[in-house]
């Protein structure tokens, strides 16, 4: 498979199946890579993304083959955000109902399938970053750029809010103090700025994206999948609970993965631990093929 320099698939070279035209799906080694795929307009989100990529993910969770989904982009940019005149403009002047179910549908893939969808999701930001693609981002569940990718909040730039939910985003991931210094000024910043500021997990050179990536995949492949999504899930639903009803949450939670996981983990690990003493979970996930 090739790729081009910075580590996003090229769609002319890669073989990775085509969804529709818009977004491309290529799974290999457990790995589902899905390619926004507008590189002639910096994969600006139209109808035509919203509309496939929920159908990839309804696919994507579904397949067998698929442990862990990566979203990133065609050509120089991970994602210029919302279109600007197929998803606003020429929107905009159609019925208000047709609006209406795009913009859930957009919701829907971009944030809400994405917090508790039943795999594992990383966003590798290969290039241009803007707008409406931060909710993307930050829907995944972890993210790696490039260096040298560009990320910015234009929206003041061109005379509206980052509505969406791209500020209820910001405010999740960055400091108050970084997250109304760009949606006010509309600088742009960089991955490694972005690491520093959390806003992804890492960043690392652009010849090197694709393969820390699929480190980061591989990682997340030797865990028991079932815990994971329970895991995630967890995460999301404490964010909001007060104390006393996270930790009832929590243990019930816990009672019910325990009870409902098909592989039984928490059993393999302690045996392995204990009993077996083959590994240590401190250090490493335990063996799933026994
Ligand atoms: N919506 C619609 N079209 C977009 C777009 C967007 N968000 N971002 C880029 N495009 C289109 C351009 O109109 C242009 O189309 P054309 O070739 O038919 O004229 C094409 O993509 C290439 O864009 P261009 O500006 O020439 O590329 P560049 O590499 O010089 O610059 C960006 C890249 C991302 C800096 C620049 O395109 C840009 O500022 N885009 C808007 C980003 C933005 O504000 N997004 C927020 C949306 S919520």
């Amino acid at each position: 498979m090739t790729g081009s320099p910075n580590g996003a698939r090229d769609p002319e070279t890669s073989g990775a199946r085509g969804w529709g035209d818009t977004v491309l799906v290529d799974i290999e080694d457990g790995i589902a890579w899905v390619t926004l795929n507008r590189p002639d307009k910096r994969n600006a989100i139209n109808p035509g993304i919203v509309w496939e990529m929920n159908a990839v993910l309804d696919a994507m969770e579904e397949d067998d083959r698929v442990q862990v989904v990566v979203i990133t982009g065609a050509g120089d940019a991970f994602s210029a955000g919302q279109d600007l005149k197929e998803y606003f403009r020429d929107v905009d002047a159609g019925p208000p109902l047709a609006r209406e179910r795009l913009y859930q549908a957009n919701s829907a893939w971009q944030w809400r399938r994405m917090m508790y969808f039943s795999k594992p999701t990383i966003a590798m930001v290969n290039g241009w970053c803007f707008g409406g693609a931060f909710q993307v981002l930050i829907g995944c569940d972890l993210a790696v750029a490039a260096e040298d990718a560009t990320f910015g909040l234009s929206e003041i730039n061109w005379g509206i809010i980052p509505a969406g939910i791209v500020t209820k985003s910001l405010a999740e991931v960055m400091s108050q103090r970084d997250a109304l210094y760009y949606i006010m000024t509309g600088e742009t910043f960089t991955g490694r700025q972005a690491a520093e500021m959390r806003v992804v997990n890492f960043a690392v050179p652009a010849e090197d994206l694709r393969e820390r990536t699929k480190a980061l995949a591989d990682t997340l492949k030797q865990k028991n999948p079932f815990v994971l999504r329970s895991a995630k899930t967890a995460y999301h639903h404490v964010k909001s609970m007060p104390w006393d009803s996270a930790m009832e949450y929590l243990m019930a939670k816990s009672d019910q993965t325990k009870y409902r996981d098909p592989e039984k983990g928490d059993q393999k690990g302690m045996s392995q631990f204990l009993d077996d003493k083959t590994y240590r979970p401190g250090l490493q996930a335990y063996d799933r093929s026994r």
